[in-house]
This record gives C-alpha cells, structure tokens and sequence, in this order.
C-alpha cells in the first residue's frame, strides 16, 4: 500500500525547528532588551511585566486559608491549615471548565464565547462553597491564583486584560474579576469569604517555593501556558521591592516558522502570546498536529478538508509516543488518531513512525530551549550589577513535568547559555505551588 504520510515533509518540518546556540543567544539578547524595556516603561516592550503588590514570603505564616486556583483547564478550591511550615488540607473540590463524555459529547462548557460572565463566575463560586463544606458562617480569607494577564492596583483587584489559553468569554476583560467573584459568592449566600489576594500562577508558584527555600528568584509556569514570574530588581527609592508577573509568555521578538505562523493564524487570537504558542501544552499538539496534517496533505486527492481538526493531536499523545519505547507502542499511540481519519488509506510503516517521533522530538525540544533562552536572560538580567548568585528556579506544569526529554534539554540549554554560572542555578520542580500560593498569600 502507498504510504500516505510523506516523510519529507515531516523532515522540513523537523530541520525548521532546529534552533542552535547562534540564534538561542539572540533569543536571550532580545529577551533582555524587552526586560529592560519593561522596566522602563518603554512601549516597544513585548513583556507586560507586571507589578504583583506582593513581595516573598518569610517562611513563617500560619493559619487557615482558602485557595482558588482558576487557570485554564481546571478550577480548584482547597482549604488549607498551614502551621511550621507544614500544609493540611482541610476541604477541597474541583471541576474542569469543560466536560464531554465518553462520545465526546459536550456536556457542559465554560470557556467559550457563548458563555455569560455570571455563568463561568458561579461556576467558580460553587466550587468554592464546595470546599468549605457549604459553610457560610465561619469567615475565611481566600487567596486566588488567576492564571491570564491582569492589571493590579492593589493586592485584592485585578483588571483582566486580555484572557489567553483560547478561553474566550465576553464581557470580563476590563473587568475586575474580583468583584465579579465576589457577586458571584453573594448570590451563593457566601458573604463569610473574603477575598484578600488575587494573584497569577507564576507569583503563587513563587511565593509557594520561596516558603521554605529562599534562594528562589523566579518561577516558571511550563504546562498548558507559559509564563515567568521573578522578585524585582531594580526597586526605586521610597518603594518596597515586589514580585513581577513578567506575562513571558506575550514574548514576540521571535522567528516563525510557516508552522508557527499557521497555528498562530488558526487561534482565537492571531498575533498574541507567540512565545507561549511555540512552547506550551495548549500549542504542542497543535504544531504537531499542523505538520502531521500537511504531510498527510503530500497526497493531496481523497484528503478531508478539516483534517487537523479531526487529527488534533495533544501534548499528551506527543509524550506517550515520546515515552513509548517499542515501535508497536508508537505504532498505537500514532494510529489512535491517525486510523478513523485516514480510513481506507491509513498505513504506517516504520519510516513514518520514526519521522513522527523526531517530529515530537523537535518540537519539544525548541520548546525547552527557548524556554532556557528566557530564564538566562532573567538571570543574567537580574545580576546585571555583578556576579551571577546561586539561585533557585522553581517549576511548574505539565510540559515540564511530564514530557519525556523536556526537563533535560532546559538544563542543557541554560548551561549551554551561562556557561560555568549556569551550576548556580538550581532548577526545581514544583507541584501544585498555585493553589498553595494563594493561600499563603491571603494570610500574607
Ligand atoms: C498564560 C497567562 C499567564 C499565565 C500562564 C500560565 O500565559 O497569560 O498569566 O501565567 O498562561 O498559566
């Protein structure tokens, strides 16, 4: 039988995601140019550095304290007891924003713009009450990780700016989502809660790390978005230091490749966050997705026209067929979605299959470089003053977790950037910091 998928392709593919240490050096210089002109307010800038009205931690608060972690995929609320340093979980609910069934079927659906704001914000509310059992008496202080760009005056207000990760209900942006929670936990009868802090996941992570580790200077969100946050630097006089939600993940001074720019042109916001689109989970699969569908495409006749659409390979399936170690495992991870959309004409041989792996090879790999690119650029931007200190970078995600390769090439890369400095970085995984951060937040 022909082989549909044509290698070649794939091949092109592969070689355009290359990126060598020349053109890594110029991610790094450009990064720091956008980091200086963050701080300077220079409008050219790509990163909306923005200021968080919070500084680190000192390791000892104590207390109870609700988290509501909103991001993207999931929300979570937890209630947490948090004494010498040790955290308890007391009440917990989550729910994700969008369920199908096993048909995929959509049985209920929040992110999108058919959504009203009073929808997705009882949502949230619900799950909230969840967490401390229905309770409306006890008074409790919630500190909330949202995950999007958001513009802050203070600790408990945030203006959304702009939603990211394709959620796209109207009317909140602009807004403050805080009195838009808080309505919502009116309407559920929940006036007992109080929302003290409002921050992103990148701070939350940061603030959680920092609780018992204070060499930490910045945090990484490396899963369905992307995103850094790190402690200021250059602090005027008469102003406390603060932590900085850099929105890295906006970073734009980069070169597309014709992938890239097609899975750029196909999301709800052409010409946003294009850095976050080359690296994170959200987008993996869907510049997999874009080559596979053009190699499928080298044959041109019988192709259905919504071919993407119906491949839509994930982040996921690239680490299952990252982690997958025989060929036959390959073979099934690939033909789960290559074989009811292929039909007839669907064959995979062995050449396809090792093509296709190196494709999630590539593009995981630019992934994390690029990633590195903007962590040295922070470091190195941060000791602009002198030497690079020993610090503590913390992580957290599902690409930088869970995807075979990932974790490896982002230490490679940064040591291939800092050279010698670089053994003064420690990189450290950290899981589920958002939801701890908020709530040590609110007692901050
Ligand atoms: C998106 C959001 C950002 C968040 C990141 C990781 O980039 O804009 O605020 O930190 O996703 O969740």
């Amino acid at each position: 039988m022909a082989a549909v998928i044509d290698t070649r392709v794939i091949q092109t593919a592969i070689g355009s995601f290359v990126i060598g240490t020349d053109r890594l050096r110029r991610v790094e210089s450009a990064f720091i140019y956008d980091l200086e002109g963050g701080v300077s307010g220079d409008d050219q800038s790509s990163l909306k550095m923005l200021p968080a009205f919070i500084d680190l931690p000192t390791g000892r608060e104590e207390g109870d304290a609700l988290a509501l972690d909103f991001g993207g995929t999931n929300v979570r609320a937890r209630l947490y007891h948090l004494e010498k340093g040790i955290a308890t979980i007391l009440g917990e609910a989550a729910r994700p924003l969008r369920e199908t069934d096993r048909e995929n079927n959509v049985c209920y659906d929040y992110t999108t713009a058919e959504t009203k704001p009073e929808e997705l914000f009882d949502f949230i509310a619900g799950i909230v009450g969840e967490a401390v059992g229905g309770n409306n008496r006890k008074s409790y202080s919630l500190g909330w990780t949202f995950s999007f760009p958001a513009r802050q005056d203070r600790l408990d207000h945030a203006e959304l700016i702009v939603w990211a990760k394709e959620i796209a209900v109207p009317g909140v942006e602009g807004q403050d989502v805080v009195r838009l929670l808080r309505e919502a936990l009116d309407r559920r009868d929940l006036k007992n809660i109080t929302v003290k802090a409002v921050i992103n996941d990148t701070i939350a992570t940061l603030i959680a790390a920092a609780y018992s580790d204070d060499k930490v200077t910045a945090a990484t969100i490396y899963g369905t978005g992307h995103n850094t946050g790190c402690r200021e630097m250059y602090v005027g006089e008469n102003r406390p230091a603060q932590l900085i939600n850099l929105e890295s993940g906006g970073f734009s001074k980069l070169m597309q490749t014709a992938c890239d720019a097609e899975v750029d042109a196909r999301s709800d916001r052409p010409g946003t966050q294009l850095l976050e689109k080359m690296v994170s989970g959200r987008y993996l699969g869907e510049l997999f997705t874009n080559v596979v569908a053009s190699a499928v495409r080298g044959d041109r006749d019988e192709v259905p026209a919504d071919l993407e659409d119906r491949l839509s390979f994930t982040a996921r399936d690239m680490s299952q067929l990252l982690s997958a170690e025989t060929v036959p495992q390959q073979f099934n991870v690939l033909a789960e979605k290559l074989a009811p959309v292929m039909g007839d004409r669907f064959s995979l041989g062995r050449a396809e299959i090792a093509a296709l792996k190196g494709l999630a090879e590539a593009i995981s790999r630019r992934s994390a470089r690029l990633v590195a690119a903007t962590l040295s650029a922070i470091v190195k931007h941060n000791s602009k003053a002198g030497e690079i200190q020993p610090q503590t970078i913390a992580f957290d995600g599902s690409v930088y977790a869970n995807m075979p390769g990932v974790a490896p090439a982002v230490r490679a890369a940064l040591d291939e950037l800092l050279g010698e400095d670089g053994k003064k970085i420690e990189l450290r995984s950290l899981m589920e910091g958002s939801g701890f951060g908020a709530a040590i937040a609110a007692i901050m």
